[in-house]
């Protein structure tokens, strides 16, 4: 079954939500416009039940299907916010407000959902209910897990759940997945080095902090090199460099160092969490110093449950005939990983052809996708539910 063809007639209709929601661009739980409009439009479609303030600002829309004879229930996610990017795209519908930027296509995520709730509740071809989940703050603040906190998959007995992301340099039409870790866990860590400042021309009367802060700099990297697996995937990069002085002739007395790291598997983490602790202490003492090391943890690794994925992969190549079951792993983060935490479920990527990447300023989501998005979304439902 290729694109169904009602999306065709709603193509025009769900750009122009895309199209609005890109205008208006909102940050991380502050999408009140946004999820208002969701909320008017999943009830003008006669969803049986819109709830708003879900995860603080998130949005939840369930829609029953003809029967619900075996109490079936898929959750579809889409997320609604957007960045502080400055928009550099000249597009007639570009962002209205300065410094902010749908960059990452959060808004076609949204449209298309809602092109799906729009034709679910017109058709109710399916044997259950589809709660489609609209959620804040991706980007950074953790939307998914609010959402899960404030026991959404519980309140609506969620039993699986699916997320689409669309992704720039696969072509538009494609899908891309692949069964097990997809995304990174990404978190975050501050080192605070405390020596003894003093004249730059007297550093036998001083503990240099800013020496100490190199030589941790260059052993980190021996954790990615030396340490792990070669086999296994692992980001450390130390991005900020932060001292109490700038003059060129003063020795700081505290430097901080600031970064992330990326990993694709729980016990790579928790080595490299360790590891961190171990030669930041170790390198500080050795040349005179102190550090101390706060290390957060951020979005944990987005896994696809194997089985689900298939199923993702397979609705995915009906839609299109164009997909990737062993797609690359990327070392971004999603939030969408605290939902699969709870639920088994899969997460797949939406081809957005050849365009600036996310999370640029010149990045623009491509309409000619939302017929493939949508219809996998709305297929998920009416596949994995089958009227009996
Ligand atoms: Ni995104």
């Amino acid at each position: 079954m290729p694109v169904k063809n009602r999306f065709a007639e709603l193509l025009p209709e769900i750009t122009a939500w895309r199209r609005d929601f890109h205008a208006n661009p909102e940050l991380l739980f502050e999408v009140h416009r946004t999820a208002a409009r969701v909320a008017e439009l999943c009830r003008s479609f006669g969803c049986d039940e819109v709830v708003e303030g879900i995860g603080r600002t998130g949005v939840v829309a369930v829609i029953t299907g003809r029967s619900d004879t075996r109490g079936r229930v898929i959750g579809l996610r889409a997320d609604m916010d957007a960045l502080p990017i400055i928009e550099q795209t000249g597009l007639p519908y570009a962002s209205t407000v300065p410094g902010k930027m749908h960059a990452c296509g959060h808004d076609g995520h949204t449209a298309m959902l809602l092109g799906a709730a729009k034709y679910l509740a017109e058709t109710r071809n399916f044997d259950g209910r589809v709660v489609c989940i609209f959620q804040p703050a991706e980007e950074g603040g953790g939307g998914g897990r609010e959402m899960v906190r404030d026991g959404m998959l519980s309140r609506w007995n969620v039993q699986e759940v699916y997320g689409m992301h669309n992704m720039p340099g696969i072509p538009v039409g494609h899908f891309a997945i692949r069964p097990g870790a997809m995304m990174a866990a990404a978190d975050q860590f501050e080192i605070v080095v405390t020596g003894k400042g003093g004249h730059a021309a007297k550093p036998h009367d001083c503990v240099d902090t800013t020496a100490v802060s190199a030589h941790i700099i260059v052993a980190l990297q021996t954790i990615a090199s030396r340490n792990v697996d070669p086999l296994k995937q692992v980001v450390v990069s130390v991005c900020t460099v932060e001292t109490d002085s700038s003059a060129h002739n003063v020795i700081p007395q505290v430097v901080k160092l600031k970064g992330t790291v990326r990993t694709m598997d729980a016990k790579v983490q928790d080595f490299v969490q360790d590891r961190i602790g171990q030669i930041v202490e170790g390198t500080a003492l050795a040349l005179g110093a102190r550090a101390e090391v706060r290390y957060q943890r951020g979005y944990p690794v987005t896994v696809n449950a194997p089985d689900n994925t298939a199923f993702a992969a397979e609705v995915a190549a009906r839609v299109s005939g164009q997909v990737d079951t062993d797609t690359p792993p990327l070392m971004g983060a999603e939030d969408f990983s605290f939902m699969l935490n709870e639920r088994p479920g899969a997460y797949i990527f939406l081809g957005n052809g050849d365009t600036a990447m996310v999370h640029h300023p010149a990045y623009n989501f491509d309409d000619a996708a939302i017929p493939f998005g949508a219809s996998w979304y709305a297929e998920m439902a009416e596949t994995r539910m089958p009227n009996p």
